[in-house]
């Protein structure tokens, strides 16, 4: 039986998974592949550091040039996270001649299609399906089952931490900084948790979706984003009444000759299968013109979900070699879709405004409204503060254009009647 070599870059909560699994399972995978798949060597930063597994101590190095020149090394896993140095060290393991599987979403965002060319160029394959949802696999039955269909929409929750965040103040009626702690104190944020609330992670996932599910590459920095942490709790109970949940949703949609990519908060029917994914879990909705609406769902992290699919990404490539295949990374980026600027948007929207208890107040709302041609779809009067003599309007608009809304919010809160814009979520149906 041929042997196939694994260097492992990075043994932290993924690595060790995969690690173990590799080692542990070696005699079933090797048979599923018709090869012996053998991991070699490990990289870490800290040789004394406590594993979550026992592994062999000849197994780890802090050299990576062990990984590198080592010729019986035929598949590299980069399991170290960040840019840098985990760029490099895939475009050093392609350069070498060798293939590479990474969960990285960050350096796949940014870099995909040029190192996708550079793996073409070696006849080395790049797999990269546990960067975006970690266990769900969604980038592969975008580019294998689903390549018939022509594809209009992708909405996803993509990010197990805002979710379980929004989840939380939703059920409780925490407020966000709350809710985020108790994420942190539970290990499901982190402790500088920018990257999550703020919705980067989110746009780094739906980059690579949108690129693959329309063939056209988008930027992370194409994506239109805002995050979590001006949510109040007050508007999940609105929302609710008014038959919405709120989520963190990643938006990437055909519009005529343009692509919408956004990642924001937005209302979502309670009637839909998006509206009851809760806590970490996360979901992908794809519609298809052929296939209709279908609906990735489960873990979109942990490391023994992600580790499913970097060890599934290792068995393909060490099948192919195996069977002598030809290896041909795929992204097949052969659009040039243009992405629609945000202001030209147009959905529905809710909002909250904190008003004085004042006649009148709701006739200079809708002229304001009417001014910039934005229909109310519903009006709700809510929490009459007597002592403030202030209450909140709650308002369903019908779809209206984003700088429009943008424009009225604007002079909404420069009424006198106005105290705030207490808040401004866009609705998804
Ligand atoms: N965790 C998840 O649920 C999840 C889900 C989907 C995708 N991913 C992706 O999977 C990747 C790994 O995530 P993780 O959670 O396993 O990260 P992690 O727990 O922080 O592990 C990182 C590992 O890389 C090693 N490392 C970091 N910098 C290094 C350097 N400069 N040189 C050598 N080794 C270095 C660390 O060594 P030491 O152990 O010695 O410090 C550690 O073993 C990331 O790209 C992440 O986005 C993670």
């Amino acid at each position: 039986m041929r042997e196939i070599g694994v260097g492992l870059l990075g043994l932290g909560v993924v690595g060790s998974e995969v690690a173990h699994i590799l080692l542990q399972r070696s005699e079933r995978l090797s048979e599923q592949v018709g090869a012996s798949v053998t991991l070699k060597k490990a990289l870490v930063r800290d040789l004394a550091k406590r594993r979550t597994y026992p592994f062999p101590p000849e197994l780890l190095t802090v050299n990576v040039d062990e990984i590198f020149n080592d010729p019986s090394i035929d598949i590299v896993i980069e399991l170290v996270g960040g840019e840098q140095p985990a760029l490099d060290y895939i475009r050093r393991a392609i350069t070498g001649d060798k293939h590479v599987v990474t969960a990285n979403k960050e350096v796949i965002a940014k870099n995909g299609y040029r190192l996708l060319s550079l793996a073409t160029q070696h006849e080395v394959d790049l797999r990269y399906e546990a960067s975006v949802c970690s266990g769900i696999p969604v980038l592969s039955p975008l580019q294998q089952d689903l390549a018939a269909n022509e594809i209009s929409a992708i909405r996803a929750i993509v990010n197990g931490t805002t979710n379980y965040i929004l989840t939380k103040m939703a059920r409780e009626d925490l407020p966000y900084e709350q809710a985020l702690r108790e994420a942190q104190e539970l290990g499901y944020a982190e402790p500088d948790p920018t990257n999550d609330v703020e919705g980067i992670d989110a746009a780094y996932k739906l980059a690579i979706l949108a690129s693959l599910a329309f063939h056209t590459p988008v930027r992370p920095s194409e994506v239109s984003r805002e995050g979590i942490s001006n949510l109040d709790p007050k508007d999940f109970t609105y929302a609710h009444e008014l038959g919405y949940a709120v989520k963190l949703l990643a938006i990437a949609k055909q519009r005529g000759e343009t692509l919408e990519a956004r990642v924001h908060p937005a209302l979502t029917p309670l009637d839909t299968q998006l509206a009851t994914v809760d806590g970490v879990y996360n979901a992908v909705q794809v519609e298809g013109d052929l296939v209709g609406t279908l609906v990735f769902y489960g873990r979109g992290a942990g490391g023994r979900p992600t580790s499913s699919t970097v060890v599934a990404d290792v068995l393909t490539i060490a099948r192919n070699i195996a069977m002598g295949g030809i290896i041909k990374p795929r992204m097949e980026l052969n659009r040039r879709i243009p992405i629609a600027p945000m202001f030209e948007i147009v959905t529905r929207y809710y909002f909250r405004l904190s008003v004085a208890d004042q006649p009148g107040v709701l006739a200079q709302i809708a002229r304001v409204l009417g001014d910039h041609r934005i229909s109310i779809s519903s009006v709700i009067q809510k929490e009459l503060d007597e002592a403030a003599q202030t209450a909140q309007i709650v308002i369903l608009t019908h779809p209206s254009v984003e700088q429009s809304v943008q424009s009225a919010v604007a002079e909404l809160a420069a009424l006198p009647l106005v105290n705030r814009v207490g808040a401004l979520i866009r609705v998804e149906h």
